[in-house]
């Protein structure tokens, strides 16, 4: 079974809180999923993940049908067995992750051509083979090949892409058939208002259970992609979960909860931990530096996650030094708590019609540093 009801709207911005029912578990929206790309959010447990209130988390059709294989995970009973993870996890469709390739890929109608980063074989990747990988994978929602393209983007190949996205997705909803498994469907448009109108007429028509919004957070300034989020929000299903892609940084969460998304993802906090950045309420913060040589508090002090509590940045910092493994996984701890707490706290202040002065004041101290 799977559903979303919006529990509450809030009154001054278009931000809502919500119940997203999965197979396997009940997610409460806002909410930020953690990337497990590779089966694995990179050093952490499952048990360790429920301990920071992760509900929900994210790997990718790519990486997994290059290896090991997606048969490999269905044989072993699918991807929550393989990885021992009982919650839900949703999966991106491999769209971002070819496209990214560069000048490894060719695309056609079909779909793409590529060549594996791991070793340079040549692959074929399509809407029809995207859905049935994410099949195999057994995720709880699947998401549509799409094509996300680069910014800058001219209008007309933005527009190229979108249509090609559209056909895709129509392809991707006819084949799927899993019905433990749900499809978002995924918008496009670049940074062209027109388009992203566009684009949310054609998938709402198509009735898909979730939307996504991609092609964001891929180098354009910020305002820009608020700005799009703005254009789209009266053109959404006011009853479904909408999804922003890729995107993870603290400030931007709470912008785009206040222009109406439900679900985000990104690399961010695992990838900055793993070089020795971690986020503050202040900003960020290169625990990895000198300065923190002799520095005994703790990242943050009123921080309640397992490193805050236990260690101090001389620690961190001296273990990240000398490539101690315990560094990396301490530091990956306090950013995924990091925002998963903010998660929380911006739900707390929906719940008591407080949002936008949560937000203002978390915005001012973030984007000013000061400590
Ligand atoms: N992750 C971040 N952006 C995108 C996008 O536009 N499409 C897909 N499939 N995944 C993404
Ligand atoms: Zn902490």
């Amino acid at each position: 079974m799977f559903s979303f009801k919006v529990l509450k709207k809030d009154p001054k911005t278009r931000a809502r809180l919500g119940l997203l029912k999965t197979f396997h578990n009940a997610v409460e929206t806002p909410v930020f999923m953690p990337v497990g790309t590779l089966a694995t959010v990179k050093t952490m447990s499952p048990e360790e993940l429920k301990e920071l209130g992760a509900e929900i988390i994210l790997s990718n059709t790519y990486h997994l049908y290059l290896r090991p294989g997606e048969q490999l995970i269905a044989k072993a009973g699918g991807l929550h067995k393989f990885m021992n993870w009982d919650r839900a996890i949703l999966t991106d469709s491999g769209g971002f992750q070819v496209f990214s390739l560069g000048p490894l890929r060719t695309i056609t109608e079909e779909g793409v051509t590529f060549k594996s980063h791991i070793d340079g074989s040549t692959h074929f990747m399509s809407p029809e083979k995207a859905v049935k990988i994410q099949e195999a994978l057994g995720s709880d929602i699947a998401m549509v090949f799409d094509e996300c393209a680069p910014y800058p983007a001219d209008y007309s190949y933005a527009r190229e892409a979108m249509l090609r996205t559209h056909r895709w997705a129509k392809r991707c909803k006819e084949v799927h058939q899993r019905e433990d498994q749900v499809q978002f469907g995924i918008i496009q448009g670049s940074t062209y208002a027109d388009l992203r109108v566009e684009s949310a007429k054609y998938l709402t028509e198509l009735d898909f259970p979730g939307y996504a919004i991609g092609g964001l957070s891929v180098g354009e300034p910020k305002p820009l992609m608020y700005e799009m989020l703005e254009v789209l929000e009266p053109h959404l299903p006011a009853d479904k979960p909408r999804y922003l892609m890729g995107v993870g940084s603290p400030d931007a969460l709470i912008e785009g909860v206040i222009r109406g998304i439900d679900m985000f993802d990104c690399v961010l906090p695992t990838r900055i931990a793993r070089n020795g950045t971690v986020f503050t309420k202040y900003g960020k913060l290169v625990v990895r530096n000198a300065i923190f040589k002799e520095d005994f508090r703790p990242i943050e002090e009123d921080c309640q996650c397992y490193t805050c509590r236990n260690y101090s940045r001389a620690y961190i910092r001296h273990l990240l030094h000398n490539d101690e493994v315990l560094g990396i996984r301490l530091t990956t701890i306090h950013n995924l708590h990091f925002l998963i707490n903010l998660m929380r706290e911006i739900k707390k202040a929906i719940r008591e019609d407080r949002l936008l002065s949560f937000a203002w004041e978390f915005l001012q101290n973030y984007e000013q540093g000061k400590e």
